[in-house]
């Protein structure tokens, strides 16, 4: 099975320990690619830093929507610098989080549209958060030309219709395997194929049955079983299908 874990924060201090560990076990379990996702302008730097060191691994550069103050014309004009890097496949994850509203919300806004100014200057695909704050991002992305994922989707089934017309992309993570979560499973039943990517998000929201252990690209096998299983598809075939888009989405 080929798989890419489209969202991985590898360079995160959970890491720290036993980082090379989790890369080779990623690897022994047929990832071809993992896309490290920076979150501000340190780990943006840390990402590419990492892409450098392994054939498979790609870096994004952008400031999380928590960080939104952050983004200051230098930071922007560094994160310009950074994305000229040949392992930088997208700008983010950028977005809007209304649900902790660490960032005030018209500073989370204007940090947004600046980061997608710079991924259209730079021609490059956006990796988007998007929590308590659909409504938002959907009329921003609309009025934006570009392509994108919606990273670890959360807005249900009502609004897919509305994200396919725009073009975009949608990210299933650990979420969809939890009991309780018919609905991300309808989700992943209802995208087209052509749309869709797995992902970890890893060192958070680690799927069943890993549940409350640290999260590793390795476990996203366990994103593409329940995807596959919603579906009513073999897994080996909804591995190859998010494995050729997110090759398509990033240009890997
Ligand atoms: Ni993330």
């Amino acid at each position: 099975m080929q798989l890419i874990d489209s969202h991985a924060h590898l360079d995160f201090g959970q890491f720290d320990g036993d980082r090379e560990a989790v890369i080779a076990r990623a690897r022994r379990a047929g990832l071809v690619a993992i896309v490290n996702v920076g979150a501000d302008l340190a780990s943006s730097r840390a990402a590419v830093a990492l892409a450098e060191g392994y054939d498979f691994i790609y870096a994004t550069v952008g400031v999380h929507p928590h960080d939104a103050r952050t983004v200051t014309p230098d930071v922007l004009e560094n994160l310009r610098a950074l994305a000229r890097h040949p392992t930088v496949v997208a700008v983010g994850e950028i977005g809007l989080d209304y649900y902790r509203d660490l960032s005030p919300r018209p500073v989370q806004r204007r940090a947004f549209r600046e980061q997608l100014g710079l991924a259209s200057e730079l021609g490059l695909p956006v990796v988007i958060h998007s929590r308590d704050a659909h409504d938002d991002v959907l009329a921003i992305l609309e009025a934006w030309e570009g392509n994108g994922v919606l990273h670890s989707y959360s807005a249900g089934l009502d609004l897919l219709d509305r994200v396919m017309r725009f073009g975009f992309y949608v990210g299933l993570s650990g979420p969809v395997t939890f009991p309780k979560a018919d609905g991300l499973r309808a989700v992943a039943g209802a995208v087209p194929l052509d749309r869709l990517l797995v992902e970890t998000d890893c060192p958070y929201l680690t799927p069943t049955p890993h549940r409350g252990e640290r999260n590793e690209p390795a476990y996203v096998r366990y994103v593409v079983e329940t995807v596959a299983r919603s579906r009513w598809m073999e897994a080996e075939q909804v591995a190859s299908a998010t494995s050729d888009n997110a090759r398509r989405l990033f240009g890997i």
